[in-house]
């Protein structure tokens, strides 16, 4: 493999031809199959092309919505952005059946985001604590110009304090720092104030009359916010009495024995670590689509709910359920650190949209929408498994990625999509049938 120096100073074209000349057979195919995915716009472009770097060309993903989500009583078309068939259909279908049961709720539990600044300091740590309450002080007020904007819109800072971890770390601390970052998702405003309280601190320890030798020297070692928001949470979740859940299955299944099924793979998600990866998985396919076409940051949201469904110390389902008196309710407590203004909401042309689809909504309102669809997601999954199986209505789905991959003509997809009705889907299985229909074509003629 070719490796070089300068690579980001080449043009983009230039960039392109080199990994097109030296990775690939067909250069001149390659480069101009990159190039075909080029926006027609050539400002447009740029903008998508100065959101990361090296930018070649761009990675299409589908982008569909799911109509009909009764959030908290307002109804919502959701825009989803996701490569992996049946998501956006098991969401829909979620919704229009929860949309005749009261719909879904959703409730914000609270907002707090958090940051550290991370130092190391030789003392005593009865002589930090002493001080505390000025270098608090300072904190404050020296970062005043940087949380003016951000007070203004009713956030800032929320709380600032030591944490002695010298039991854990020889000389470690932390300042942890208390966050509202209100609509925006705060990141780079929280890591700013962060940066500059590692400054503040240490000139405030060089500085202090109480300080001696060593104990004016503090190393920061990082300041960054903390990914994991776990008062940063929103719950979302439905219920019903249990015989309006319905038959499943054909009539195979009754509404009592779906009710017994679901709250039992919920409890196992609960239990076993295996099972509650594949079922947080089932709800990040809704949440990740949904964080994505708003242009969050999936991989926020992600690491924060993951470390959340392990809080604590194993790994568990991040919904529950229960059945009391008749009634059936399952919910999702998520921690969910998203922005509906800042980073690339508005920068991205179908956020942008994404965001007017949804009423543009506050933060608050988009953590709602968020949750829900990760439950809905969930709730689909889980009704399939415990009834049907996931594999058919999975494979159904499936199936038009098979007859683009084997070059199906519309005739041939149409006939297969009429053939695989009552039939179990798999790639050998849509080969055969194009073989075997291609063949009858060819004796035909
Ligand atoms: C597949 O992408 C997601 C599921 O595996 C989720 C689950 O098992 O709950 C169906």
């Amino acid at each position: 493999m070719k490796s070089i120096s300068g690579f980001s100073k080449l043009s983009k074209t230039g960039k392109l031809r080199w990994v097109a000349e030296n990775f690939f057979k067909d250069p001149k195919l390659v480069a101009s199959e990159l190039t075909s995915f080029w926006h027609g716009d050539n400002h447009q472009q740029k903008v998508f092309d100065d959101f990361s770097e090296n930018t070649l060309s761009n990675y299409y993903m589908p982008y569909g919505v799911a109509p009909n989500f009764i959030i908290n009583g307002k109804t919502y078309c959701i825009p989803m952005v996701i490569e992996e068939s049946s998501v956006v259909a098991a969401a829909a279908s979620s919704a229009k059946f929860w949309a005749t049961r009261g719909g879904f709720k959703a409730e914000i539990i609270g907002t707090t985001k958090i940051g550290q600044v991370h130092f190391t300091w030789e003392g005593s740590s009865e002589k930090l604590n002493a001080i505390f309450p000025d270098l608090k002080a300072a904190l404050h007020e020296k970062s005043a110009d940087l949380t003016k904007n951000m007070r203004n819109r009713g956030g800032g800072i929320l709380s600032i304090d030591l944490i002695d971890m010298t039991h854990l770390e020889e000389n470690y601390y932390q300042l942890k720092v208390k966050f509202e970052t209100c609509d925006s998702m705060g990141a780079n405003f929280i890591n700013s104030v962060l940066e500059r309280f590692g400054q503040i601190l240490q000139t405030f320890m060089f500085s202090s009359p109480a300080m001696k030798g060593k104990e004016r020297d503090v190393i920061i070692i990082m300041a960054i916010l903390s990914n994991y928001t776990p008062e940063c949470l929103v719950r979302a979740y439905v219920e019903c009495p249990i015989e309006d859940l319905g038959t499943f299955d054909g009539g195979k299944t009754s509404a009592e024995l779906f009710a017994y099924k679901f709250d039992k793979a919920v409890k196992i998600a609960n239990i076993d670590p295996y099972r509650a990866t594949t079922h947080n998985k089932g709800i990040f396919n809704g949440i990740d689509a949904v964080v994505l076409a708003t242009a969050n940051d999936f991989r926020a949201v992600e690491a924060c709910g993951h470390t959340y469904a392990a809080r604590d110390g194993q790994y568990r389902s991040l919904t529950k359920t229960s059945i009391e008196n008749g009634i059936f309710k399952l919910w999702l407590d998520i921690p969910m650190a998203v922005g509906t203004v800042g980073g690339l909401t508005s920068l991205h042309p179908l956020a942008k949209r994404s965001l007017e689809m949804l009423g543009n909504p506050s933060a608050k309102d988009l953590m709602s929408i968020i949750a829900t669809v990760g439950l809905a997601q969930t709730f689909a999954a889980v009704k399939s498994l415990t009834t049907t199986g996931i594999q058919k209505g999975h494979m159904k789905m499936h199936l038009m990625n098979i007859l683009n991959h084997l070059e199906a003509t519309e005739k041939e997809v149409n006939q297969a999509v009429e053939y695989f009705k009552e039939r179990i889907v798999s790639f050998t299985s849509v080969r055969e049938f194009l073989n075997n229909s291609r063949e009858v074509v060819v004796i035909n003629n």
